[in-house]
């Protein structure tokens, strides 16, 4: 590759992701914290040969078309992609890639982490312990929660973090049904999974995991005509994208007990706004997007984003394609 493209990188990131960059590439890396504004994304993309972008850059259409002809690739630090106009991109030819599978099962952990969070009351006992509240030892009532063993899981999505899902379910014996836009056969009779219609699944879930992209069919597919054919001991973990959960419903349907709780990992808005009423939820455990926040998973990911790069300009070696 005698010609070195310019990369700009719009977060700090992990290793070896900067050194790979730095053999073959210029780079460009925003290190501060602050995501960088539109309009520094609409200047940067000018100047450019390649972006490594975030999840919270928003890489649409005014960013692409007004790339000129220089930028040729998107390479996402991340598996999904649906903060980038990929119609836009497509038109003006710029490739777009991703990281995916490599961190599925780092995501389907932190899933068990909110599974547990919310039925087992781990983020109150702790809150209950450090504020010294705890007065009277064991105590036969305290911070009953609910058996995760032996429920059912009901998994919407059964793609690669889906999967890692269920089969981390069978290790805690539960029974798993699943929904997804086409049966999967083979993992049905591997993990012992039942294929069930959506509206099936929604009533007989003790817990209903997401894991579904984005898209025009997936936007608000849990809104409050589905959290009401939940069960109301029923709760509900989204670790995929926070669009697929109309966070409005949502809420109506924690304070009304309409399910017993929710887990959330994302959120419609990110960060969630100081005014969210989700914040004031007293069934919702919330975390700040951890799903593939492990070092090893984040320097994994670092890795291939830059390999697709590097990938890309030599025209060797796999890319990770998106369009
Ligand atoms: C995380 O949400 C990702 O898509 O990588």
């Amino acid at each position: 590759m005698l010609y070195k493209p310019v990369v700009y990188v719009t977060r700090s990131l992990q290793e070896p992701g900067p050194t790979l960059l730095s053999k073959y590439c210029h780079i460009n890396m925003n290190d501060s914290v602050i995501p960088i504004s539109k309009r520094q994304m609409v200047e940067k993309a000018k100047e450019v040969d390649a972006i490594v972008c975030m999840l919270g850059d928003k890489i649409d259409s005014e960013v692409i078309y007004s790339a000129g002809n220089r930028l040729k690739l998107i390479s996402c630090y991340s598996a999904g992609y649906d903060h980038v106009d990929l119609e836009a991109a497509t038109n003006k030819e710029i490739v777009v890639t991703n990281t995916p599978d490599i961190l599925s099962e780092t995501t389907a952990d932190l899933t068990f982490a909110l599974i547990f969070a919310v039925s087992r009351n781990v983020v109150k006992g702790d809150y209950y312990v450090k504020n010294a509240k705890w007065k009277f030892g064991w105590t036969p009532d305290l911070f009953l929660g609910t058996d995760v063993y032996g429920k059912v899981l009901g998994i919407i999505g059964l793609g690669n973090i889906g999967t890692k899902v269920a089969r981390r379910a069978k290790g805690f014996e539960m029974d798993v049904i699943y929904h997804n836009r086409t049966r999967r056969y083979e993992l049905e009779s591997k993990f012992g999974l039942r294929y069930v219609d959506f509206h099936e699944l929604l009533r007989r879930s003790d817990f209903i995991s997401i894991h579904v992209d984005l898209n025009k069919d997936t936007y608000h597919m849990i809104s409050f005509d589905e959290l009401k054919k939940m069960k109301n001991t029923a709760f509900l973990i989204n670790t995929a994208r926070g669009k697929v959960v109309k966070e409005k419903d949502l809420v109506r349907a924690l304070n009304k007990g309409l399910i017993a709780g929710a887990g959330l990992d994302v959120y419609e808005e990110e960060p969630v706004s100081r005014e969210s009423p989700l914040l004031k939820t007293s069934n919702a455990v919330l975390l700040p997007h951890l799903g593939s926040a492990t070092q090893e998973t984040r320097s994994r990911m670092a890795e291939m984003a830059a390999m697709n790069v590097i990938n890309f300009f030599r025209q060797i070696g796999p890319l990770h394609r998106v369009n």
